[in-house]
């Protein structure tokens, strides 16, 4: 395991700002962008922060992430809405799409959104962070490039695409916060991997001869593996349906990822926000909650366990610590954030 540098969130946030508002994104956006990056690395999800900023700044200067883009929303019904993200950056037409969503569902109860054009925007949660800071529940699906194959077929169709939802917790419980790839893993720690010189454990993906593989290098070339067979399958086809097929982006293999420079993403998103006390007052709701997060978290544990999690909670966690101590980067992480700053001629990354 490399040595890691710890960074403090404020200064990963500024250098993103920095560098994005040098390739000609707007101020407000880019602190959207660097908002979503540093909270996946706040929570642990290191492998949608900021270190996605390199392979973000070459799609802007191949000319196919349109940088100065700005997300426009049209009203379909009061509680119905489309977002164009106009080949723009997915983190502020997700963003525009969720506040659209409460904003509905705070007058009507339920709010959905769908999001058209758009890039990739990086680990769903704070998407859903978003609703539950609104006091709302939500569902957050998007669609992605192609990395999985469909139950019994051997190449690259569907994306890892996650499936994320939320809830807000109640007076002693924290929220409820589900975000998961249907695959065993996200694609992005096998590009975390690589970039850390680690192996990946067997049974995350497939070399390109469909061998089971632990070096990240090959299982780029090959495929994930869907979690639970069939079922990781369909799930990763439902968020194409919900994500791409309805909303008029691209579908059935046609999105292209992040790392992919040969086109714009034209990546598809889908977005609800509900209000939580549709059926039982606001207080119950909560009072509920609790009971729910203290029956799971109080469960009988299995051998070996030390302690039972609810959805979420451990990047909570996470995030309470680097709060406090800082954001850990190996230094090769740091060397090619900085090649960005040096090219960009903007101040390196402040390390603590
Ligand atoms: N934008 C994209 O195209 C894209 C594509 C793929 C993945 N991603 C992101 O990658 C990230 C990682 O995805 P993943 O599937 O590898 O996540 P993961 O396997 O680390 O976690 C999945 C879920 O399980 C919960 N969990 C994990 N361990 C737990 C435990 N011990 N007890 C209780 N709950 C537990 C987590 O809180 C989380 O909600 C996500 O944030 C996702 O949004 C984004």
């Amino acid at each position: 395991m490399a040595t890691t540098i710890r960074v403090r969130h404020q200064d990963a946030h500024e250098f993103v700002v920095s560098l994005l508002k040098a390739s000609g994104v707007s101020a407000s956006n880019a602190g959207i962008v660097a908002q979503g990056l540093v909270e996946a690395d706040l929570r642990g999800v290191d492998s949608h922060g900021i270190n996605r900023i390199p392979s973000y700044l070459a799609r802007i200067r191949a000319g196919v992430l349109d940088a100065k883009a700005e997300a426009t929303v049209t009203e379909v019904t009061p509680v119905v809405a489309q977002v164009d993200a106009h080949n723009g950056f997915g983190f502020p037409a997700a963003s525009l799409a969720m506040s659209t969503a409460t904003r509905m569902a705070s007058t009507f109860g339920i709010g959905l959104v769908s999001v058209k054009h758009s890039n990739h925007f990086g680990m769903s949660a704070w998407i859903v962070r978003q609703a539950v800071s609104a006091g709302m529940m939500s569902l957050v699906f998007t669609n992605s490039s192609p990395a999985l194959p469909v139950w019994g077929g051997k190449s690259q169709l569907m994306g890892v695409s996650p499936i994320a939802c939320g809830a807000p917790g109640g007076k002693d419980s924290r929220p409820f916060i589900l975000d998961m790839a249907p695959s065993v893993a996200a694609r992005g720690k096998i590009h975390k991997a690589l970039r850390r010189g680690e192996k990946i454990p067997k049974g995350w993906a497939l070399d390109s001869e469909g061998r089971e593989t632990e070096d990240p290098a090959e299982a780029l070339k090959g495929v994930m593996l869907p979690m639970g067979g069939p079922k990781g399958s369909a799930l990763a086809i439902m968020m194409d349906v919900f994500s791409g097929v309805m909303s008029g982006s691209a579908f059935a293999g046609g999105v292209t990822g992040p790392y992919d420079l040969s086109g714009p993403g034209d990546v598809g998103h889908f977005i609800v926000a509900i209000k939580p006390d549709l059926f039982v007052s606001l207080e119950e709701f909560r009072e509920r909650m609790d009971i729910l997060y203290k029956r799971v978290v109080e469960s009988d544990k299995a051998a070996g366990v030390e302690r039972i999690y609810f959805p979420g909670e451990i990047e909570q966690l996470t995030e309470e610590e680097r709060l406090k101590d800082g954001i850990p980067y190996v230094q090769d992480e740091i060397d090619a954030m900085n090649a960005e700053a040096d090219k960009l001629e903007v101040p390196r990354l402040r390390v603590a």
